[in-house]
């Protein structure tokens, strides 16, 4: 982003760019705090953002939407693919190129991987990739890293990534982007949910420390923060192949036992059950917090791109 102008991987973002978006997204958690009115002026009024959401979702839809209108502006929604043209075959490359004569910038989530970073191929508009495939999530990594730094801080931490290492876009991005804070990576998941070869790969390029396991109690003490992951039953090409690991990772109060006593444990959500609701109102538990957090670090976001982009 920063340095370019769209947000399609998390790999774009150095240490400078993210601490510039969490800064700001501290300045409007800080204005909403304070209800808004003078502290948080209409800046965008004529700025219009699209977005266009292949898959379902619920949080970076709506927060992406509460965010643009925090800041002032308008949002168009193309609404579920079944009410689009996309139901009559229409390519992506034309729906974005259509949607750009609408809107100033677009949020774009996608099943195939590489969606996005294609899509900004053919636009001008800022394109900011909320989910493609099994790939990348960049924006859901701000709003954690925001999240961490909140809770734990970003320096000298130690972080366990829990679940479906796979397919779960938000790991990949949010372990790309820890490369920067030189974080302590142990990442937790059954064999067949392993990190993808091509990430770790990249963290290896990046100089990462990780370790990978196959239970939790084995790293549990060390962590500042776990982050913990739903398996992502969707991507699955066999419905077999995700009952053998289906609610593999539970994490209850009897999991946390070993935990230090400031572990702050996260989860992207939805959730299906590997987050017992027992947790919810301990300490640990950030992942509403985690969630709440996507609109001043979305509205940071939008802002310095809109911004760049004047
Ligand atoms: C995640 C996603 O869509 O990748 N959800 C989200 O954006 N908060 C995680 C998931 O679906 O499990």
């Amino acid at each position: 982003m920063m340095r370019q102008d769209h947000l399609v991987a998390a790999g774009q973002l150095s240490r400078a760019d993210v601490e510039r978006v969490l800064d700001r997204a501290a300045e409007f958690d800080a204005a909403l705090s304070a209800g808004g009115g003078e502290a948080l002026p209409a800046r965008y009024p004529e700025t219009v953002l699209a977005l266009c959401f292949y898959e379902p979702s619920t949080r970076t839809k709506m927060s992406f939407e509460t965010a643009m209108k925090r800041l002032g502006g308008q949002v168009v929604d193309m609404g579920g693919v079944d009410a689009s043209s996309v139901s009559k075959g229409e390519s992506l490359a034309d729906t974005v190129r259509v949607v750009e004569g609408y809107a100033d910038g677009v949020v774009l989530r996608h099943p195939r991987e590489g969606a996005a970073k294609m899509a900004a191929e053919f636009v001008d508009a800022p394109v900011i990739n909320a989910g493609d495939g099994a790939g990348q999530h960049p924006s859901q990594t701000l709003l954690d890293l925001y999240t961490i730094r909140e809770a734990a801080g970003l320096d000298d931490l130690t972080i366990g990534i829990v679940g479906d290492l796979k397919y779960g876009r938000t790991v990949h991005s949010l372990a790309t982007a820890l490369t920067e804070f030189d974080a302590h990576m142990h990442f937790v998941s059954p064999e067949s949910l392993r990190l993808p070869r091509s990430v770790r790969f990249d963290l290896h390029e990046a100089g990462a420390e990780l370790r990978e396991h196959t239970e939790i109690d084995d790293v549990l003490p060390d962590l500042d923060v776990l982050y913990v992951t739903r398996i992502q039953r969707e991507r699955f090409p066999d419905e077999d192949e995700y009952q053998k690991v289906a609610g593999e990772f539970q994490i209850d109060a009897e999991t946390l036992a070993a935990a230090k006593e400031d572990l702050t444990v996260m989860h992207p959500l939805p959730r299906v059950d590997e987050i017992d609701p027992d947790i919810d109102d301990t300490d640990h538990a950030s992942y509403f917090e985690q969630a709440h957090n996507g609109v001043p670090v979305r509205m940071a976001l939008l802002d310095l791109l809109f911004q760049n982009h004047e």
